[in-house]
């Protein structure tokens, strides 16, 4: 007979389309297949601060949110109980509050919980898990560079965006035959900028994992030229690392302005740049995250039934399994500069600025 009778849910860190269907997920099941009660805590574990802003979450609480972006919880990516920061006579210091964390968890009657996050949320629930709490991960970030899953919930419909914004700024570029540079997300990881450059027909990809010299894209440009391909689509991750030629200059705007503003001057073309920025993070989930974050909801409170705290869930070859949170945090999942998916990209004639 399990010693859990009611269940707390947060969600941390910047938010990614999905994270409802996680949600709703977890609440059903906990509900219909446990009968435990659940409660939603606001805006990551910070929320566990001020307990009395917690509230249950009832099945109609999560009735019709399936299809909504964001997170009905609300979320942070600056909280961190161990590294709290506050203001005492009139100097911000740090303290640590996760013991404060804890026991209001206890004194909510809740059990065991849900953390859903990325890396960062994972590494607080981790240092939860090891203080006591009984807590279980969900992954979740639109860059999809959490090495312990194949893929996680939220990457999918920010692909999609991406992509559609290629395929619009595709026309336009071609009309007034300029360099258009597409900024993308990816802090880290240049998976997005990848595939919504692979699925969108661009012609250079920019990404944190293979080096290039605005000399490279612009030798690009004058061959596409020769071919009497008078446009080019450019995308850039937001993480690529600078050429050493522009390691100099600050960081002070958007790298897809400042690349765009290195092309125009080398390769005196007319070049016009669109960040995409949080547009990326927003909308309806596609149908694949909605049906990723449902298993992983589901999944998530299966583990709580069978004592897998300090687990997190995953997908792993199609099929969702459990890994040590401890295992999973801080290893990144970075493209393959020499991998298939490069390979391909470059058998088909997309440059990547090298
Ligand atoms: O990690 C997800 C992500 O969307 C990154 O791609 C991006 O760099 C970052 O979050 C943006 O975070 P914020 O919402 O704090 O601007």
């Amino acid at each position: 007979m399990s010693d859990i009778h009611c269940i707390g849910i947060c969600t941390g860190g910047g938010d990614a389309p999905g994270l409802n269907a996680v949600i709703r997920a977890a609440v059903k099941a906990a509900i219909l297949k446990y009968s435990w009660k659940v409660i939603g805590i606001p805006d990551g574990f910070d929320g566990l601060i001020w307990p009395e802003r917690s509230r249950e979450l009832t099945l109609k609480d999560v009735s019709g949110i399936l299809p909504r972006g964001g997170t009905i919880l609300g979320t942070t990516n600056r909280g961190n109980p161990f590294q709290y920061k506050v203001v005492e006579n009139g100097h911000e210091v740090t303290r640590d509050i996760s013991g404060d964390v804890i026991n209001n968890a206890a004194k909510l009657g809740i059990d065991a919980m849900i953390s859903i996050g990325g890396d960062g949320s994972m590494k607080i629930a981790h240092e939860l898990f090891l203080k006591g709490m009984k807590v279980v991960g969900v992954p979740k970030t639109i860059d999809n560079d959490l090495s312990a899953t194949e893929v996680t919930f939220g990457f999918d419909t920010a692909l999609h965006t991406a992509t559609d914004a290629v395929d619009k700024i595709h026309t336009t570029a071609e009309s007034h035959h300029r360099v258009m540079v597409i900024e993308v997300m990816g802090r880290d990881a240049g998976w997005i900028a990848l595939e919504a450059g692979m699925a969108g027909g661009a012609h250079i990809i920019l990404i944190p994992e293979i080096p290039f010299s605005i000399q490279g894209i612009c030798q690009h440009l004058e061959m596409r030229e020769r071919f009497g391909k008078r446009f080019t689509i450019v995308v850039v991750a937001e993480g690529i690392k600078l050429p050493p030629e522009m390691r100099h200059m600050a960081r002070s705007m958007a790298v897809g302005n400042m690349i765009g503003d290195a092309i125009a001057l080398m390769a005196r073309k007319e070049v016009r740049v669109s960040i995409l920025g949080h547009i990326q993070r927003g909308g309806s989930p596609s149908p694949y995250d909605r049906i990723l974050g449902t298993r992983f909801g589901v999944a998530a409170v299966d583990l709580i039934a069978e004592g897998g705290f300090g687990k997190m869930v995953c997908l792993q070859q199609e099929s969702i399994r459990a890994v040590p949170i401890a295992e999973a945090v801080g290893k990144l999942k970075v493209v393959d500069p020499n991998g298939e998916f490069i390979r391909a990209a470059r058998a088909i004639g997309i440059a990547f600025g090298d």
